[in-house]
């Protein structure tokens, strides 16, 4: 069985090293040919923890292999899986550009059976739509072969992608075609060893569970978020409720944590096109578009609340603000939706001066924040803090958790600590000398300074 897998980005790379590692003959074909090149030399251009290692490893066995050619790639190909992006379009829906013409590039060459297998978050009514345009092709060549359409939803998350996919919770296979059905129970049964998880159902279904599943989790962040600004008002802590609600078994702990609202590259976008897929069908969700309410005005509140406690001294432009974490989650280079980039925004329309560091993803947060003369980036945390009047943890990476906090101190020129992530014991950091602030707890004892 010859595997194709179209789109070599975080999911196209996850999968075809995966899938190489239970020892699939796989390639993975891209069309972006620097990304290639790179993969060609064993080098992977995103940060996964893990990745390159198995990369390298079923390259060096001829497991795997990287190109950009269609031509010689679709044709020897039994499956195809396709991995690329369906990106936010204007009005909030899936933009399908890329998934199509990566259809339209393989029906274009196929040789014989085929089954197109999408792992694209896209609406329902996709794979639908995928059939139809293979149909298409295959009337405008001219010829007449067989081939199947099967949604497979991905559901890694970044950072921990491979254990996802090597260990997944279910996989969820959407076809009405029983030989398809067969096929894709055997290519995943290598993952299924400890016990069955294939879910099968009909196209439809599997591309709603993938929108229904993101939208459960964003309304669980939405939901803790709306609270944790409660908490603050009303002098109750967001992490004292946090773990008393999650002890009900029928709620768990699972997606609970109050901080910046929610970002990255799918969440935010899987929202949008879910809200538009209900507007096309004329049925209203008032539950889904409080969600994106709640996140929107979460993702501001750290920025609110730097620019209040500067307020009080003088305002926040040119003040030093030390920006401790980029990429949108921790063990990730994404720098997709990330709430770094709002609060950014925010600091800097006020004339503060900010210094910015994230242990991985600067080489990918460079490419998105323009050059700006106020921003200064740095090689760690202890630079960043350097004459800082405020640090803001934004991304919470594991080094964060244990910093030296009296050196950090005697680095800054100000007191204050803003933690979007709730890292910290606040009696601790007030004891060591900062004005802490965190999210959705706020009794008066948190000030050095004020009150
Ligand atoms: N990133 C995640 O955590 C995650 C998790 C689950 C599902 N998804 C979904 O998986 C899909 C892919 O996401 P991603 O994060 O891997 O995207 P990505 O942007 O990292 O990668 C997409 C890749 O597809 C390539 N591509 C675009 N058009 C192509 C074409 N016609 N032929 C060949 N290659 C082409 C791009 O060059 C790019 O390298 C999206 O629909 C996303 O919503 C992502």
């Amino acid at each position: 069985m010859e595997l194709l897998v179209v789109g070599s980005g975080y999911v196209g790379l996850v999968t075809g090293a995966c899938l190489s590692e239970m020892g699939h003959s796989v390639t993975c074909l891209d069309i972006n040919e620097d990304k290639i090149k790179l993969l060609k030399k064993g080098a992977i251009p995103i940060y996964e923890p893990g990745l390159q290692e198995m990369i390298r490893r079923n390259c060096k066995c001829g497991r795997l292999h990287f190109t950009t050619n269609f031509d010689k790639a679709v044709p020897k190909s039994n499956v195809c899986f396709l991995a690329v992006d369906t990106p936010c379009g204007e009005g909030g829906e899936a933009n399908l550009d890329s998934l199509k013409s990566a259809v339209t590039s393989i029906a274009e060459r196929m040789t014989g059976y085929l089954i197109f297998v999408n792992k694209s978050t896209s609406p329902v009514g996709t794979t639908r739509e995928i059939d139809s345009l293979i149909n298409r092709v295959l009337e405008e060549r001219n010829i007449e072969l067989c081939y199947d359409v099967v949604s497979n939803p991905e559901f890694l998350k970044e950072g921990n992608a491979l254990q996802d996919f090597m260990k997944p919770d279910r996989i969820i296979i959407g076809t009405d075609s029983e030989e398809a059905a067969k096929i894709m129970k055997s290519l995943y049964a290598p993952f299924m060893l400890s016990h069955q998880r294939v879910l099968l159902m009909d196209p439809a279904s599997a591309e709603m569970t993938k929108y229904a599943a993101n939208a459960m989790l964003a309304t669980r962040i939405s939901f803790m978020n709306e609270l944790s600004g409660l908490c603050e008002l009303n002098g109750a802590d967001i992490n004292k409720v946090r773990v008393g609600i999650g002890s009900d078994t029928r709620i768990g702990y699972n997606y609970l944590y109050p901080g910046l609202g929610y970002g990255g590259s799918c969440l935010p976008k899987d929202l949008k096109a879910l809200r538009k897929q209900a507007e096309k069908l004329t049925y209203d969700t008032p539950l889904l578009n409080a969600i994106e309410e709640v996140n929107e005005k979460q993702r501001h509140s750290l920025g609110a609340k730097i620019i209040a406690y500067f307020a009080e001294s003088g305002g926040t432009a040119q003040k030093t603000v030390a920006i401790l974490g980029l990429a949108f989650k921790p063990e990730t280079d994404d720098m997709r939706y990330a709430p770094s980039l709002i609060l950014i925004r925010q600091l800097l329309a006020q004339g503060a001066l900010l210094r910015l560091y994230d242990p991985v993803a600067s080489e990918s947060a460079q490419k998105v924040i323009p050059d700006h003369q106020n921003i200064t980036w740095c090689e760690s945390e202890m630079e960043a803090a350097a004459g800082a009047d405020a640090i803001a943890l934004v991304t919470e990476w594991k080094q964060f958790r244990f910093l030296d906090f009296d050196t950090l101190l005697k680095q800054m020129r100000g007191t204050a600590f803003f933690d979007g992530r709730n890292q910290y014991d606040p009696k601790q950091m007030v004891a060591r000398g900062f004005d802490y602030f965190c999210v959705g707890h706020r009794p008066k004892f948190f000030l050095q300074t004020k009150n």
